[in-house]
């Protein structure tokens, strides 16, 4: 049982506060290495200590970014701007410091196209060095494809306990869960199969919630939209993305968590915006805040103007800013398209 739950419930409910969202930069070493290699960028320590710079120091993203996840590394920095680590910055200006928990995936053994999240061993000990470095939330990633032949419920089952059990430690800890499951969108699968894949998976999920002994009410969910399979010659208009992410989570999610937060998961930049806008513009009622914990879709357009060059700085931080604000009124259902062209 977690030590103070009324300090949970209050980071929770300012993470998922009105008008802002999470900008995942928790990219593993591997993953940021593919992001930048694509624009010739070499991954070493100073080019990710300038990237993760640029974006923690973006001039008013305090008015649209209520928390930041971080990858270890980062966390670890001594010294990221001004000679402060990045916990420090982030914390000056309003932005709650948050850091990715789980050690990866690996392929589950005996179920081919299926990956276990690994990282329990050990967690309780790195989650109290975590918080001593300044983390007041966390995440765990568990994915789910969807194939001929997956997923199967032996490890779904394997992954949900996973998050749960991930979840009892942070709320030990003094740290709020964000509890990832993402079903991918890679596959020719239509939007009914991702719904169907997606309610099942959340329904196993807030069953373990329950038998975990899990606080909803100092938990996020973080998951997918629901979504035609990338390649699926089916396309969904943001109408009807809305209309079927709001009916699956209504059918299995526990209406004790204050907040989801969508993750992009492979969108661009301006859909992951208009499929959030549609969400909010039609749920009423509903007892969540829906907003944004975004990765790519948020800082693609920034990393591009970049590029590893110090005299771009500033202009890829007007890109990350632009983003971020049009995800906060999305967030809040009042995007309109010609806002994108807006100068600010
Ligand atoms: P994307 O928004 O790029 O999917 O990243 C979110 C995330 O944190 C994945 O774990």
């Amino acid at each position: 049982m977690p030590a103070d739950i009324t300090a949970l419930q209050e980071i929770t409910k300012a993470l998922v506060a009105p008008g802002k969202g999470i900008l995942a930069a928790d990219e593993s070493l591997p993953t940021i290495e593919k992001r930048f290699k694509a624009l010739g960028v070499e991954s070493t320590e100073e080019e990710r200590r300038a990237y993760r710079e640029l974006l923690f120091t973006t001039p008013e993203i305090e008015k649209y970014i209520s928390g930041i996840i971080m990858f270890d590394e980062t966390l670890r920095l001594a010294s990221l701007a001004q000679g402060k680590p990045a916990a420090k910055i982030l914390e000056e200006r309003g932005i709650i410091p948050g850091i990715k928990v789980d050690m990866g995936k690996v392929d589950f053994p005996g179920f081919p196209n299926e990956e276990f999240t690994q990282g329990l061993d050990g967690l309780g000990k790195r989650l109290e060095e975590y918080v001593g470095l300044g983390a007041q939330f966390a995440k765990w990633r568990v994915v789910i494809a969807i194939s001929e032949s997956s997923p199967t419920r032996p490890v779904l089952e394997a992954n949900m306990t996973g998050l749960a059990i991930y979840a009892g430690f942070c709320q030990q800890a003094g740290l709020v869960p964000i509890v990832e499951p993402e079903v991918l969108m890679d596959g020719n699968h239509d939007i009914a199969k991702c719904a169907g894949v997606t309610k099942q998976m959340l329904e196993i999920l807030f069953k373990k919630f329950f038998e975990y002994k899990i606080v909803p009410e100092a938990s996020l969910l973080k998951v997918n939209m629901i979504l035609p399979g990338k390649d699926s010659a089916q396309k969904a208009s943001p109408e009807e993305v809305a209309k079927q992410t709001l009916e699956t989570l209504k059918s299995a999610v526990s209406v004790a968590i204050p907040g989801i937060v969508f993750l992009s998961g492979g969108q661009s930049p301006l859909e992951a915006t208009a499929n959030l806008d549609a969400i909010n513009k039609l749920a009423s009622s509903v007892p969540w805040q829906l907003s944004f914990s975004y990765g790519r879709a948020l800082q693609e357009p920034a990393l591009v103007a970049w590029a590893g060059k110090v005299e771009n700085v500033a202009f890829a931080q007007k890109k990350f800013l632009k983003r971020a604000k049009m995800n906060s009124v999305a967030r809040d259902g009042k995007w309109e398209e010609r806002m994108e062209n807006e100068r600010d």
